[in-house]
């Protein structure tokens, strides 16, 4: 990278971001206590909630509801929507603004089943004159950034992205993530860093690069590639939560904001925060969920995940985890 760091900045309405550095919105994995642990490490200039469905938000509390318990800390925070109607969009908006969120974002790109029955995600990309009057709503609902999230399309087709992205841009997105692969794409495919590429060239908003980063190379190599105004890091920031404040030091040249701990701190200190921010019954679940990512940094991770796997506390998984932990050979 050429130039100091400061340039790197984002700016999307009166919100600076930076380092330009996202987490990303991840069912089961980017609520609060994985936000917050991140943010801890360091390196993240902007974080998102898992996706939230627009048509329930309005009779969801902002206390109880898993999905959107969040500390004072979480900032800048977009909140994730997936929606279909058009009516769906003023009431969800309001809401996010009574929970004080600092942007919106608009899931354009998952091919989960669950939102294709409802037309969200991915397949709102399908109807762009639709589309555009969705957007056109959420501008019109609120002041807030916004942004988008996609992949690459059905196929690539570069004229299709083009339009899709102008037709974001001109609603009035304020920032759009692009995860390099196609709808139909698993994640063990190679992301098409150098497609980001060709989004970053459509439009003028600022882009950020999403899909296999895991280490300090890949950011770079994908930046190179891509020329995106910064990342968005997802399984790489549960498998090694200090990956962002890596990429912070190494490319944008944040000093660490905190003292570097072990692996094993790292690992309690998640299950603290989780205690701390969820009613018991809603820990486990997490727990597993985030030990199937962060076991992968470890020789015999394997042992970890299926010892904390068959836990039925989150006690016993913390036990069983510190006795895998003690293992020299772990
Ligand atoms: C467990 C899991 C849940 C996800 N949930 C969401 C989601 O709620 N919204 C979304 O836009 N993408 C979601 N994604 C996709 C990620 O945001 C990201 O685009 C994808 O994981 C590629 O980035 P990565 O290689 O850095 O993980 C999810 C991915 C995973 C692995």
């Amino acid at each position: 990278m050429t130039g100091p760091a400061v340039e790197k900045r984002i700016i999307v309405k009166n919100l600076k971001i930076f380092p330009p550095l996202a987490l990303a919105p991840m069912v089961g994995l980017s609520h609060t206590a994985m936000r917050s642990l991140v943010q801890e490490q360091g390196g993240v200039g902007l974080l998102f909630t898992e996706m939230l469905a627009a048509r329930s938000l309005p009779d969801e509390n902002e206390r109880h509801s898993p999905l959107l318990i969040r500390s004072a800390t979480e900032k800048p925070l977009f909140y994730q929507l997936f929606l279909n109607e058009i009516d769906q969009v003023e009431p969800a908006v309001r809401q996010l603004l009574k929970f004080d969120a600092h942007g919106i974002d608009l899931n354009l790109g998952c091919p989960a089943p669950k939102l294709r029955k409802q037309g969200a995600g991915c397949y709102l990309v399908r109807d762009h004159k639709h589309l555009s009057a969705v957007v056109a709503r959420l501008r019109k609902a609120t002041d807030l950034p916004l942004s988008a999230k996609i992949r690459l399309g059905d196929q690539l087709d570069t004229v299709a992205l083009a339009s899709l992205c102008r037709m974001l841009e001109g609603e009035g997105i304020d920032l759009l993530t692009v995860h390099g692969r196609l709808h139909g794409e698993k994640f063990c495919r190679k992301p098409r860093w150098d497609w980001i590429g060709k989004v970053k060239d459509m439009v003028s908003i600022p882009v950020l690069a999403n899909g296999g980063i895991f280490s300090v190379e890949d950011a770079r190599i994908c930046l190179r590639m891509s020329q995106a105004d910064g990342l968005m890091v997802g399984r790489g920031a549960a498998w090694r939560p200090w990956l962002l404040a890596d990429i912070g030091r190494e490319i944008y040249g944040i000093p660490d904001s905190c003292t570097r701990v072990g692996r094993e701190q790292v690992y309690f200190r998640f299950i603290e925060l989780l205690t701390e921010r969820f009613p018991r019954e809603r820990r486990l679940g997490r727990l597993k969920q985030f030990t199937h990512y962060f076991a992968g940094t470890y020789t015999f991770g394997h042992h970890l995940a299926t010892a904390v796997q068959t836990s039925d506390s989150v006690e016993q998984a913390a036990g069983r985890a510190k006795e895998f932990f003690d293992q020299p050979s772990c």
